[in-house]
């Protein structure tokens, strides 16, 4: 089988008004490979992975380093999608050099193709930085989960007339940057429709409406493997808890009543080898 070619930047770019851009999170080899071979054009190893793998409260506490191992895996099973490590707070906030340190770890240790990180105006000189050290970065603004505090929770962004300018300029700024592709979390699909016709960059929606570029979600909300709150947002194609919890059960209860392992998941001697065993009968 001849070997796929790695989607590249400008290849994704060049999607933004032709065809819609589609991406999703993974966190490990098994679905990292489900996704690339169904022709998924942007896989991002999310630090949602903080709660949905690690089982933090939210994506403050996961380190650069535990980052890293889940981008090791997914880039491991990926041969087209462009691989997007995300960066974890305090990861770029703290100095230029260290962000450009940091994101490099990405490239260079966890197989990725770029970074993401989020924020409008106060990363636009990083995201420069960045791009000017050779690392493609897409940007996340909206709803911001590393800032969900001083957003104020978990919340649609940009509802009123002034934090929809904001909006709009951190848009531009982040495009002005060098951003490749932007995220857009949880902004009226109005205002990313607007974003969307103003930048030349694709822009990616997560809970932004129908008029964006192309759209990402996370893996496990997709599936119905996440069973806690599920915002507006998400579509479940799947129920993923559920039939785990039914397979689980159906394994429990034939271990208990001796029906599995069964002859045929079971391993056998040789006649020659029960005889001199003395298991023949
Ligand atoms: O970490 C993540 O999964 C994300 C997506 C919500 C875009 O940032």
């Amino acid at each position: 089988m001849a070997p796929l070619s790695k989607l590249t930047v400008p290849e994704l770019q060049q999607k933004k008004g032709k065809e819609k851009i589609v991406a999703l999170t993974a966190y490990d080899v098994i679905w990292a490979r489900l996704l690339d071979e169904a022709g998924l054009d942007l896989i991002l190893v999310g630090d949602s992975l903080a709660m949905l793998v690690l089982g933090y409260e939210n994506t403050l506490p996961v380190t650069l380093e535990e980052m890293l191992i889940f981008a090791r895996a997914v880039s491991r099973g990926v041969r087209r999608a462009l691989v997007v490590g995300d960066m974890p707070f305090l990861s770029y906030q703290v100095s230029r050099e260290e962000a450009i340190r940091n994101a490099g770890r990405f490239l260079k240790e966890g197989g990725c193709d770029a970074v993401k990180v989020e924020g409008g105006e106060e990363v636009a000189e990083t995201v420069a930085a960045l791009v000017r050290a050779g690392i493609p970065v897409l940007g996340h603004i909206g709803l911001t989960p590393q800032k969900a505090t001083m957003l104020g929770g978990f919340k649609v962004q940009g509802k009123d007339l002034a934090s929809a300018q904001k909006l709009l300029t951190d848009a531009h700024l982040i495009a002005e940057a060098g951003a490749f592709a932007l995220v857009l979390e949880c902004v009226p699909a109005e205002l990313a429709q607007k974003i969307t016709e103003e930048i030349n960059i694709p822009t990616i929606g997560i809970g932004a409406g129908p008029f964006c570029d192309g759209q990402i979600l996370v893996l496990p909300d997709l599936l119905g493997l996440f069973e806690g709150f599920r915002p507006k947002f998400v579509k479940a194609y799947a129920s993923l808890a559920q039939e785990g919890r039914r397979a689980i059960k159906a394994y429990l209860e034939e271990v208990k009543k001796g029906l599995f392992p069964g002859k045929e998941h079971s391993f056998t001697l040789s006649e020659e080898v029960k005889k001199a065993l003395g298991l023949s009968k």
